[in-house]
């Protein structure tokens, strides 16, 4: 995708559009951190109001953001001066666009070493570390975790996998050799979620579905905290890839006569879809082998290799299993440092290829405190009161402090700064149904956004 400031291509068709959308939604967000953090938060309630977040606040703000990139055909921070201005505003609401940048390079510097576990993965499963952990049924459970703690306690390992990782994120941005990937992602999104039906269908038949359906969708609220209700919206944010200008971006390719609404709620329900998978084909396996629900960033390294462990060609098909996990994320990644770099492109006058060396050296740089952070190491367990370590400081800072307030300020600015005909012509909504998008972006999403965190900071306690 070029980062010229106006744009005159399009997306080939609609169905172009929605499997990019799609491709930059799903990754570990629905693969690793989905299932964990539900998990932490206590399973059906945290569930439940995250579906709420998702389409009472995510799809509203997802279309505010398509609709500001397609008016505004240009990069985030152009396209909000542009759409501002001519509904007669200030141009600071640009202020967004800088918040995305900010939280894209902060998320990639924790992103890029989990899909670096996800690559050390694909070798384990290649290898037979799966099988070998696995024979023994009496101690398979801890072997597998002993895989994984050792992973993550060996930083020469991780620093090997995550510059890799950087390294290709950088090559590819820099080159602008997207094109190729983006074919090969659109096969292999479609067969990773054919390979997790696949994998969920396995765990229900070996492992505890009953169980495991019940923890997810049995709705219990003295289950779930107010800081969990706020890891939920965050979390939506997260999911969706919203409030870091992504989605203006490609909204910015939006062939005409294609309907916003209909194509964001479609991306909305792909995306809550595999989530929604993956935790239904890793917790039975949980349930059944007496692991916690709580294991935190581990889970899905510690359970599903018990079950490729087990089952028939189980490297084979883990081996398949994390390649797509990497490729998933490897588009996430490409997407989450093109801000920075058109960024330094832009407003510092650099090149593109020194711009994505600026910005990946950078990122590589904050790497390290996730992984020492993993590894224990002392001086990562400063985080100013927001989790444990570093990378927890990180990861909740992104996505419960800033994606959300990019949250508030683009359902705002949709909802009482751009005129709403203009708003109406873009979504082409009968009256009824217009007015009811008109509420949620400007009292439900900036409000409700407004009470989870005020709550959640302990300002109402
Ligand atoms: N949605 C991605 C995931 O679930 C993570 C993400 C957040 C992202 N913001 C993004 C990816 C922006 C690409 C661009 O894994």
């Amino acid at each position: 995708m070029n980062t010229d400031t106006h744009v005159s291509n399009r997306w080939s068709s609609r169905y172009a559009y929605i499997l990019a959308a799609t491709g930059a939604a799903v990754g570990l967000g629905n693969i690793w951190k989905f299932p964990y953090i539900m998990g932490e938060n206590g399973g059906g309630a945290f569930v439940f109001v995250y579906l709420l977040c998702i389409f009472l606040i995510g799809v509203p703000v997802m279309m505010a953001e398509v609709v500001i990139g397609k008016r505004g055909r240009s990069t985030p921070a152009n396209a909000m001066t542009h759409v501002a201005t001519e509904s007669g505003h200030s141009s600071h609401w640009s202020i967004i666009g800088s918040i995305g940048v900010l939280a894209g390079f902060l998320i990639l510097s924790f992103y890029a070493v989990i899909a670096g576990w996800a690559a050390a993965y694909v070798f384990f499963a290649g290898s037979g570390e799966f099988s070998a952990a696995a024979a023994d049924p009496a101690t398979n459970a801890d072997a597998i975790g002993a895989l994984f703690t050792d992973l993550i306690t060996s930083v020469p390992q991780l620093l090997i996998w995550t510059t890799l990782t950087i390294a290709a994120v950088v090559y590819v941005i820099s080159k602008g050799v997207k094109e190729g990937l983006e074919t090969a992602i659109t096969y292999l999104m479609p067969a990773l979620f054919v390979l997790l039906l696949g994998i969920m269908i396995y765990s229900a038949i070996v492992g505890d579905f009953a169980a495991a359906f019940t923890f997810m969708f049995h709705v219990d609220f003295s289950q779930l905290t107010i800081e969990g209700a706020l890891v939920a919206l965050g979390h939506a944010f997260f999911t969706l890839s919203l409030a870091m200008g992504i989605m203006m971006i490609y909204g910015a390719y939006l062939p005409k006569g294609v309907s916003i609404v209909k194509t964001s709620m479609m991306i909305a329900v792909a995306d809550t879809v595999v989530a929604l998978i993956a935790g239904l084909a890793i917790y039975p396996i949980v349930f059944a082998h007496g692991l916690e629900p709580s294991a935190g960033p581990g889970l899905l390294f510690q359970s599903l290799p018990l079950a490729f462990g087990s089952m028939p060609f189980g490297d084979f098909v883990g081996v398949l299993f994390f390649v797509m996990v990497v490729f998933a994320a490897f588009t996430s990644a490409i997407a989450l440092l093109e801000s920075p770099t058109a960024y330094l492109v832009e407003r510092q006058n650099v090149s593109r290829t020194k711009a994505a060396i600026i910005a990946g050296a950078a990122v590589w740089i904050l790497s390290l405190c996730t992984i020492f952070s993993f590894a224990g190491a002392e001086w990562t367990k400063l985080s100013f009161g927001m989790g444990g370590d570093i990378f927890e400081f990180l990861d909740y800072l992104t996505a419960n402090i800033l994606l959300p307030l990019g949250g508030i300020l683009i359902s705002v600015f949709a909802g009482w700064v751009i005129k709403p005909e203009i708003l109406k012509e873009e979504f082409n909504l009968s009256d009824t149904y217009f007015a009811v998008v008109l509420t949620l972006l400007r009292y439900v999403a900036p409000v409700g956004i407004l009470l989870v965190f005020l709550n959640a900071i302990g300002l109402f306690k």
